[in-house]
């Protein structure tokens, strides 16, 4: 017997590639990482990332939200997939379902979100095109906390990402990709850990900024 806290049992929620979620599984791997990935489970039983977690002996579970009425009914059955394996920590991870204050409150202060730009800026979808389009300069990626309000909640860790002159959507949302997979892990890290907490709205103990930005001013 190892003295070692217990690992929280986490699940991620996907509904397509799950890019990010193997990134999870891959931190994980690692002995004195304070989470393991018990479950994936989707919304759309043709996501990708099932196959990939299977493959990775995870166990897996496709819950189609069309053959629910509501999205509260939806909801009812994943909350009983979860609580029947003892998740203690959601991450959303590409889960692109948008879900009531019922769920989200069920799962407060235990749920995580990425979303692929610097937050409160660029909720919502196509980020990266919107980004291009506002000609900004910074761009990047945040892991949260979830609040009932979409892409919204305490900010655990974000990255910045240079935005290039020639970039188009596809290539920022690579460099911003590579950076969601470096602070996913590191998030779920800090909060399976109990480091990251909430205070008054906002996470103290959370990751320090990190990104790819050059020649930052030191004044
Ligand atoms: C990721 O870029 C993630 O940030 C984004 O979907 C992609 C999923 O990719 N999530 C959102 O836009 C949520 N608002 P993945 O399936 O390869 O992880």
């Amino acid at each position: 017997m190892s003295g070692a806290p217990a690992r929280k049992k986490v699940a991620a929620l996907i509904s397509g590639r799950g890019s990010n979620m193997t990134s999870l599984l891959a931190a994980a791997a690692a002995p004195d990482y304070p989470a393991e990935i018990a479950l994936v489970l989707s919304n759309r039983p043709d996501a990708a990332g099932l196959a990939t977690a299977a493959a990775k002996g995870i166990e897996t579970l496709a819950i189609d939200h069309r053959l629910y009425t509501s999205r509260e009914d939806f909801e009812r059955a994943m909350q009983a997939a979860l609580e029947a394996r003892g998740i203690e920590i959601v991450c959303l991870a590409g889960f692109m379902r948008l879900l009531t204050p019922w769920f989200v409150e069920r799962w407060s202060g235990r749920m995580l979100n990425i979303h692929p730009a610097l937050l409160p800026s660029y909720k919502g979808l196509h980020t990266h095109e919107r980004a291009l389009a506002d000609g900004v300069k910074i761009h990047g990626c945040t892991v949260h906390f979830v609040a009932p309000e979409m892409d919204a909640g305490p900010i655990i860790a974000q990255a910045a990402v240079a935005v290039r002159d020639d970039d188009t959507p596809d290539t920022l949302g690579a460099r911003v990709l590579a950076r969601e997979h470096e602070i996913y892990p590191l998030a779920l890290r800090l909060v399976a850990g109990g480091h990251a907490r909430i205070v008054d709205g906002r996470v103290m103990g959370g990751a320090p900024a990190t990104g790819d930005l050059v020649n930052p001013r030191r004044d």
